[in-house]
């Protein structure tokens, strides 16, 4: 049935509010959180100070920052209830689906978990933020039949989350690399990801609520599941030689190249910058250089054939590779960070909500008569 309204697929262009936490410039490549220019967060930040950021709306003193980071480190641990939960898991679940039922999981013993106020919402935030890698490290260290290892305290959140993932503390290059992987991810205005939470607490339901939406979200190869795509086709070619004849028969048959493409950005992603960048310089580290080499070969003929920019997911599987990270652990990371940008957008949800609920252009038939079951 037609009402008077324009039908925009997938929201496309579509300004669906007003927000203060993220820009994006698609046709000039920048990304802005809060005001501040990316590059310059790359290179003077870190995770922690832009956690800060993007909930509070201002960089952080010494002592917000000292708080936050200290609450953060406090709040890593996880009970003996959410352990036991990721032991009865079956090890062969993947680790999105179980970072989409333990954050759930979470709420059950948390005494604010239905209070919506700010002052909750923060205490709840930083659980969150700090638990969500605890959960990712504890439960592939389950799967593997080993016992999850103790955060760190002397450890920032990125190369804690390294640690506990693997038992060694990481050396300066790692961790700092890791910790701007942790910048580069933790806001991007409204995907789709953070479109759900959004929608979520829009009904004034509740964060982990919210949260548990997004990871859902995140977790196809549309959206956050396309840096372990990537990675899965990189191991497909295996060697350099093989990627010109692999990407051009995909693109033949009219597949996509995952890691390619996006809906905002019509030039280069300024993230894949950095993480161009890093997959060079982390190949160059491991010796292992020919999965960038790749990469480069791919990146060209994607613009020759197609003019296509890599996104975020194509060279940061490549730096978490080298990083000896797990693949199916790679969009799990997506979220140990995006999960600060989440929260930034549903506390400025709740302190202006306006119930998401677009409408459809009906287009099935009316007027059926109804026929009995045994008459049809
Ligand atoms: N490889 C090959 N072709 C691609 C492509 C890719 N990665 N991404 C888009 N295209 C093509 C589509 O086939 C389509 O071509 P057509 O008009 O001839 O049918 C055209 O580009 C537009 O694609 P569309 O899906 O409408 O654009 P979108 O804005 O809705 O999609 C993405 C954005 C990100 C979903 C899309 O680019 C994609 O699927 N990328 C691969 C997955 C990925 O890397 N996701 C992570 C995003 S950060």
């Amino acid at each position: 049935m037609s009402r008077e309204s324009v039908v925009s697929e997938g929201l496309k262009g579509v300004v669906i509010g007003k927000s203060e936490i993220c820009f994006i410039d698609g046709k000039r490549g920048k990304l802005i959180y809060r005001g501040y220019d990316i590059h310059d967060l790359v290179k003077h930040s870190n995770f922690e100070e832009v956690v800060y950021l993007l909930w509070h709306g201002k960089l952080p003193v010494k002592k917000q920052f000292n708080d936050l980071y200290n609450n953060l480190v406090a709040n890593r641990e996880l009970s003996k209830g959410v352990i036991s939960i990721l032991k009865s898991f079956p090890k062969k679940a993947t680790p999105m689906e179980v970072l989409r039922t333990a954050i759930s999981a979470l709420s059950l013993n948390d005494p604010d978990a239905d209070d919506n106020s700010f002052e909750a919402n923060i205490k709840k935030a930083i659980k969150l933020t700090a638990k969500t890698a605890t959960v990712i490290a504890s439960f592939d260290r389950i799967r593997k039949g080993k016992e999850p290892i103790e955060p760190n305290p002397n450890l920032n959140h990125a190369a804690n989350f390294l640690y506990m993932l693997t038992g060694k503390i990481p050396n300066e290059m790692i961790s700092r690399f890791f910790d701007i992987c942790l910048i580069l991810h933790a806001d991007h205005e409204l995907n789709a990801s953070t479109f759900a939470a959004r929608v979520t607490c829009s009904t004034l339901s509740d964060l982990y609520s919210a949260i548990t939406s997004a990871v859902g979200t995140l977790k196809g190869p549309l959206h956050g599941g396309a840096n372990i795509e990537v990675m899965k086709m990189l191991s497909d070619m295996g060697t350099v030689d093989k990627a010109k004849g692999y990407i051009t028969a995909r693109l033949a048959e009219k597949k996509r190249i995952m890691g390619f493409g996006h809906r905002v950005y019509k030039t280069e992603d300024p993230r894949a910058t950095h993480l161009r960048r890093m997959s060079k310089e982390m190949g160059e580290k491991t010796g292992e250089i020919k999965w960038y080499e790749m990469s480069r070969v791919i990146e060209d003929i994607m613009m020759s054939e197609k003019g296509m920019y890599p996104n975020v997911d194509f060279y940061s599987a490549s730096v978490y590779y080298a990083m000896g990270i797990p693949m199916d652990l790679y969009t799990p990371i997506f979220a140990l960070s995006r999960v600060s940008g989440w929260i930034a957008h549903v506390l400025e949800q709740y302190s202006n909500n306006a119930l998401i609920r677009p409408i459809a252009e009906y287009v099935g038939p009316i007027d059926l008569t109804y026929v009995p079951i045994d008459k049809r």
